[in-house]
């Protein structure tokens, strides 16, 4: 197979159909209407942003169940946390209302030793993370944030045990050549992703790992590893490995086309830019928009190609009727850019400013949620 997914490249992912065809992620809405049925969806997903998943059906049956669940998902240290880091953790908090106990990992070693950035920016970033964490909404309550390098010893035998049923050959095709920082990186993950299942943390369950779609392979290997260790697992008393669920969310667009990234600061806009700075970002950004505006009020401007939208419809406008005004009078041509590009900035400003002014609480407390190792 020619196609493959790498989690330490840059690259944009576009073809997100290629992954429901070569590798068996199954599309989201085909789970959204049960979930309906249930719980009120969150609005990436109702919004198509969360687009595949695997094994979601028993996530399904576990809030049928009221069986309890739990969430793990990681953070890269790696830069400051701009929207499309925030995917993550809104999802995360959506799942925490719905009685999840919460695991985050910081991948601090990966940003070391794959990223190469010094173990002091690392920390910062990640402290800087968690105040943001915090000050969208995380609850403290059966929360667990720790750095994959500062943890507790079983979560640290785990990830050894299981080097044991991995081969080169395995890693290769799965990752193509991984230097050892990146195998020290995988099996962190891996140790991630199945950790929860441990007595000391909870017991065998159901874990849904929420991810971007770059993520997947290490979804396919810790799910393997599932298979290969459960039945080790319960003869030695520890209730067997269960595969993990996980969910797909599309990359938001960067400001400037291609995709936003944290080394193109104009790319994007970091939840602690300054609400000035970052509305003038937005008014610069590229638009959906026709090129004269005699053609966009024949024709409609383009939601759908359109960064500014995507900031509305991700982060700035929860409530879908009010979207889809935004985007009627766009498409009918009724509203012009530079009208709804200073309507989104405003509404941009707004946001920052409520945030930061919960984010200055938030540092207060961070050392007090994580364990932050001194080097
Ligand atoms: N590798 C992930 C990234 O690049 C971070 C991460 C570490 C992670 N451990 C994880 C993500 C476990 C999901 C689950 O962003
Ligand atoms: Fe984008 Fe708004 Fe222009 Fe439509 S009107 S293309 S949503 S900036």
């Amino acid at each position: 197979m020619e196609f493959r997914l790498d989690p330490w490249s840059s690259q944009l992912v576009v073809e997100y159909d290629k992954l429901f065809k070569y590798f068996g992620i199954r599309p989201f809405k085909e789970v959204l209407p049960e979930l309906e049925r249930i719980v009120k969806p969150h609005h990436l997903m109702r919004r198509g942003v969360i687009f595949g998943h695997r094994d979601f059906e028993r996530v399904l049956q576990a809030l049928r169940s009221g069986e309890g669940f739990a969430i793990l998902t990681g953070l890269m240290p790696s830069g400051h946390m701009h929207f499309g880091h925030k995917m993550v953790i809104d999802q995360v908090i959506y799942y925490q209302g719905l009685g999840a106990e919460i695991f985050i990992a910081i991948a601090d070693v990966e940003a070391y030793a794959v990223r190469r950035l010094s173990r002091r920016d690392v920390i910062r970033y990640a402290k800087e993370y968690v105040a943001n964490y915090l000050a969208l909404g995380l609850r403290r309550e059966r929360l667990h944030i720790y750095f994959q390098s500062n943890y507790r010893v079983e979560y640290y035998r785990l990830m050894q045990l299981l080097s044991r049923r991995v081969t080169s050959a395995e890693l290769k095709d799965i990752y193509g050549d991984v230097e050892p920082g990146k195998v020290m990186s995988i099996f962190a993950q891996m140790a991630d992703i199945l950790h929860p299942q441990l007595p000391s943390f909870g017991s065998h369950r159901v874990v849904l790992v929420p991810v971007g779609a770059d993520q997947d392979p290490h979804l396919r290997l810790a799910r393997d590893l599932a298979d290969r260790y459960s039945a080790e697992f319960k003869s030695l008393g520890l209730g067997g490995l269960e595969r993990p669920a996980s969910t797909y969310h599309r990359f938001m667009s960067g400001l400037t086309g291609g995709k936003m990234s944290s080394s193109k600061p104009e790319s994007y806009i970091a939840l602690t830019d300054d609400p000035d700075v970052a509305a003038a970002k937005l008014m610069r950004a590229l638009t959906g928009g026709r090129p004269t505006a005699a053609e966009q009020r024949r024709l409609g401007g383009e939601p759908e190609k359109c960064p500014v939208y995507e900031m509305l419809s991700y982060h700035l406008v929860p409530d879908d009727e009010e979207l889809k005004r935004i985007y009627l009078r766009c498409r009918g041509g009724e509203m012009l850019c530079g009208e709804c590009k200073r309507e989104a900035a405003e509404r941009l400003r707004r946001f920052l400013q409520e945030h930061q002014r919960r984010l200055e609480r938030a540092r207060d407390i961070v050392d007090s949620v994580v364990d932050v190792p001194d080097f």
